[in-house]
């Protein structure tokens, strides 16, 4: 692995970012190229095999103009599908997002945990071996959202987004009597890396407190794992990419989950 690895974060938009900002905060000296599929976004509302067909080839490409040392799919709803497809295809290591359902359930004391994801998520087969496997005894609620991801761009591209609309989105998560908190929810997994963006929001309009599992950090360990800690601080600088060829014109937006980068 070279001194200054260069890592690749790749998503369907924006949601990406907040798996950078960790992978950034542990790797701080590494060169980062983000990737929006913006021009296939949402990935939520694409079939399987229009999934398939557009991502793998897409990293082939992405892996060939960038050369990274590892690349991170950053997007839950391209993990829980392609996966197996990108490591049987290319060399380079692979580390995915996927439902964080195992943490979720071991700490839930309730029992009652909710995967908050996108519609394609949710009806994944992976997404259901993973309950199968690792929901010990817990009653796990499976939430889809159609538009949640969207309303998190809309929202980091500064635009209104009702507290009203955020609510109904987050009400299925909520199960059992709101007056009794030995038996509701008490667990919510965030199952897409753009929910985070909202997670200030998401907090506030809670019917009641619950933990919310964000994968971010633990994706980060396992980067670490795979390429080794820091070997300094220095800012090797960082390219963000959005499909559609448009220009990113989030500069200051953008600088937080960059560690303060401007990306070019
Ligand atoms: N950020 C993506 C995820 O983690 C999905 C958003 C979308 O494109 O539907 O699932």
């Amino acid at each position: 692995m070279p001194v200054s690895p260069t890592i690749l974060v790749f998503d369907s938009g924006l949601g990406g970012l907040t798996v950078l900002r960790e992978i950034v905060k542990a790797r701080p000296d590494a060169h980062y190229v983000y990737v929006a599929d913006d021009a296939f976004f949402p990935y939520g509302h694409h079939s399987e095999d229009a999934l398939i067909a557009r991502v793998v080839p897409l990293i082939g490409e992405l892996i060939s103009t960038h050369r990274p040392d590892i690349v991170v799919i950053a997007c839950n709803t391209a993990s829980t599908l392609v996966l197996s497809h990108l490591r049987a295809a290319y060399k380079v290591p692979f580390v995915g997002t996927v439902p964080a359902i195992k943490p979720a359930c071991a700490g839930s004391k309730t029992r009652r945990v909710s995967v908050l994801g996108t519609s394609g998520t949710v009806q994944r087969e992976y997404t259901r071996a993973l309950i199968r496997d690792f929901a010990q005894g817990c009653d796990v609620t499976l939430v889809g959202s159609a538009d949640l991801a969207s309303l998190a761009e809309a929202a980091l591209n500064g635009r209104t987004v009702s507290d009203s609309v955020l609510s109904a989105e987050l009400a299925p998560c909520f199960v059992g009597n709101r007056e009794d908190a030995a038996t509701r929810t008490d667990t919510v997994v965030l199952a897409c890396t753009h929910y985070p963006l909202l997670l200030d929001r998401l907090i506030r309009l809670a019917p009641w407190p619950v933990d919310w599992i964000d994968p971010a950090p633990a994706i980060a360990r396992r980067v670490v794992d795979l390429i080794g800690p820091a070997a300094g601080d220095a800012d090797q600088g960082a390219e963000m990419i959005f499909t559609s060829g448009r220009p990113h014109t989030l500069n200051r937006a953008l600088m937080p989950f960059f560690g303060g980068r401007v990306p070019a």
